[in-house]
């Protein structure tokens, strides 16, 4: 499986810190943020990443990255407009090649291993939920049994509290899928669209995480992910 980091957001929220550096490459703790997702990838036991950029801050990222991970073989490829999330896998087909791959955005956080669920992976798409108190904010999955029935993004009536979290394991079919994706109302291909035809299909399932998930994406997203860190290295185990 190879991995791809989608990290070429406008990062609008956290202005003006993003006036100065991507937001993938702002501090969380002691690392730059992208460092959390790419080192999940890699605990994984996936040692192949494309992190998708803005070609002009490729630089910025090779001098956070490339020397700090010399075991992983680590990739560039540019999205030169905010097309959404599922631009990605566009981006990523040339690379991907025949191999299933790993999406995972680079402001999520979390605490959870993935390593089981990539080693036992085989068909279909596979999402992470975490349950959340503000599910407004996010794509929201409603399962039956073993399988994810449908997802709604950002619901202004949530039914469940389950919320999908930035990191998804998809199959090759997924890039057969994303050429049938139509542009959302805000005008990007959705990542929920594409989730959702796997789950229409019968083929999406799920791990429920239990540990600290964070989209670092807000100014207070990004103080409590520094100061989730902070403990976690002061305290280890926590
Ligand atoms: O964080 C989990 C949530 O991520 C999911 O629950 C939602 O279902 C999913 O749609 C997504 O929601 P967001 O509102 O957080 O998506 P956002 O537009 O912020 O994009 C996620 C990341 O991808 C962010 O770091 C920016 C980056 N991005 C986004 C777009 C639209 C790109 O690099 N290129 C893009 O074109």
């Amino acid at each position: 499986m190879k991995g791809i980091i989608l990290a070429a957001g406008k990062g609008t929220r956290l202005k003006p810190l993003t006036d100065l550096f991507p937001k993938c490459l702002l501090p969380v703790y002691d690392e730059p943020m992208i460092c959390y997702p790419l080192e999940k990838l890699i605990e994984a036991g996936i040692n192949e990443v494309l992190v998708i950029v803005r070609p002009e801050e490729e630089y910025l990222f090779r001098k956070a990255l490339d020397n700090n991970y010399r075991n992983v073989k680590i990739t560039y490829a540019y999205q030169y407009k905010q097309k959404g999330t599922a631009d990605a896998i566009n981006i990523a087909r040339k690379y991907a090649g025949n191999d299933n791959v790993a999406l995972i955005f680079g402001d999520n956080i979390f605490d959870n291993s993935i390593k089981s669920s990539v080693e036992n992976f085989k068909e279909g798409a596979h999402l992470f939920l975490r349950s959340v108190q503000d599910p407004e904010r996010y794509g929201i999955a409603e399962i039956d049994g073993e399988k994810i029935k449908s997802i709604e993004e950002k619901p202004k009536s949530p039914k469940t509290n389950y919320a999908v979290i930035g990191c998804y394991l998809y199959d090759n079919t997924v890039f057969e899928h994303v050429k049938t994706l139509k542009p959302s109302s805000r005008g990007e291909l959705e990542i929920t669209d594409l989730n959702n035809i796997y789950a229409k299909n019968n083929q999406a399932t799920y791990t429920i995480l239990n540990n600290f998930w964070i989209d670092a994406g807000t100014v207070d997203a990004l103080v409590t992910a520094n100061l989730w860190m902070k403990n976690k290295t002061k305290y280890p185990g926590k």
